[in-house]
């Protein structure tokens, strides 16, 4: 993990609020494994907590990352231009292990943007990859993308595109093989598909995108309950930050 100050190379809108940055810094960006995060840190001194954002792909020099706007920071965050600077630290948190067999790749909403590293390199290891990417509506992002790395399946809460409902819909329509699957997005989201996953006797990987504070596992804000007692606190609870953020699905308690 490396604490740097990176230079946009790019920023442009993808998406109603939704914004796609690509931040040159070598030194993380070389080290970065789909699932794993950066904290982007505001320029003003008022607003000390680094703000984490998950990376949605990297080269050599650089890491790209897609966010929604949701408050101060990652407002501040949209408003950088090329050459602009940005403190950024990363990459953090254990990445999705590398697999062996066919994988589903599931992102709902702003959970997305990991999936698209992680159904790259799954792809790059020679494995078929299947993406099912659930929206709100017909507003998609990144979806196009996703199809170079195999099939993509939509679902959109309101029916405007592909499947009418959510992401377990679509899987349970498409009768999709759930043997392994990795996802990203909404807590109920990762809790349903997890739950059917889990019941056809399938392995469920899943990214936790939990509010952090220090973003480096010192203030135990992050928390999620565990079926394991953890080293660290001695309870049944895991850092999402610092064990996680991804976490087989079976050994959470919820
Ligand atoms: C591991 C991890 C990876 C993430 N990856 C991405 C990503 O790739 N793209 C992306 O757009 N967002 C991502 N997030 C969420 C992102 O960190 C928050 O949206 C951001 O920190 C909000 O900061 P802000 O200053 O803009 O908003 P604030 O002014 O701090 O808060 C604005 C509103 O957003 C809510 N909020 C703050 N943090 C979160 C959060 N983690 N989840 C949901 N709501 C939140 C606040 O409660 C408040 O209502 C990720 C979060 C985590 C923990
Ligand atoms: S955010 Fe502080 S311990 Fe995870």
């Amino acid at each position: 993990m490396k604490y740097s100050i990176g230079t946009v190379i790019s920023i442009k809108k993808i998406g109603e609020g939704i914004f796609d940055l690509r931040v040159a810094e070598p030194g993380i960006a070389r080290d970065a494994e789909p699932g794993q995060f950066v904290c982007l840190y505001s320029d003003d001194g008022a607003h000390l907590l680094p703000r984490p954002i998950s990376i949605c792909e990297r080269d050599e020099e650089s890491v790209r990352l897609v966010f929604r706007i949701a408050g101060y920071g990652t407002k501040e965050f949209s408003e950088k231009k090329p050459g602009d600077t940005v403190r950024i630290l990363g990459p953090i948190g254990n990445p999705y292990p590398a697999f062996t067999s066919n994988v589903i790749v599931v992102g709902g909403g702003i959970g997305i943007p990991p999936m698209l590293y992680l159904a790259r390199k799954c792809k790059e290891a020679g494995l078929k990859v299947t993406t099912v990417l659930g929206y709100r509506d017909k507003n998609t992002f990144l979806d196009e993308e996703f199809k170079a790395y195999g099939d993509v399946i939509i679902a959109t809460d309101n029916g405007d595109l592909g499947v009418h409902g959510t992401v377990v819909d679509a899987i349970r329509e498409k009768d999709l093989d759930v043997s392994l699957v990795c996802a990203c997005g909404p807590m109920p989201m990762l809790k349903g598909l997890s739950k059917y996953v889990l019941e056809k006797g399938g392995r469920c990987y899943v990214s936790l995108e939990e509010r952090m504070a220090c973003g480096v596992g010192a203030c135990l804000g992050c928390i999620t309950k565990t079926k394991q007692v953890d080293g660290h606190s001695h309870v049944k609870n895991q850092r999402i930050c610092t064990e996680g953020p991804v976490f087989d699905a079976s050994e959470l308690d919820w």
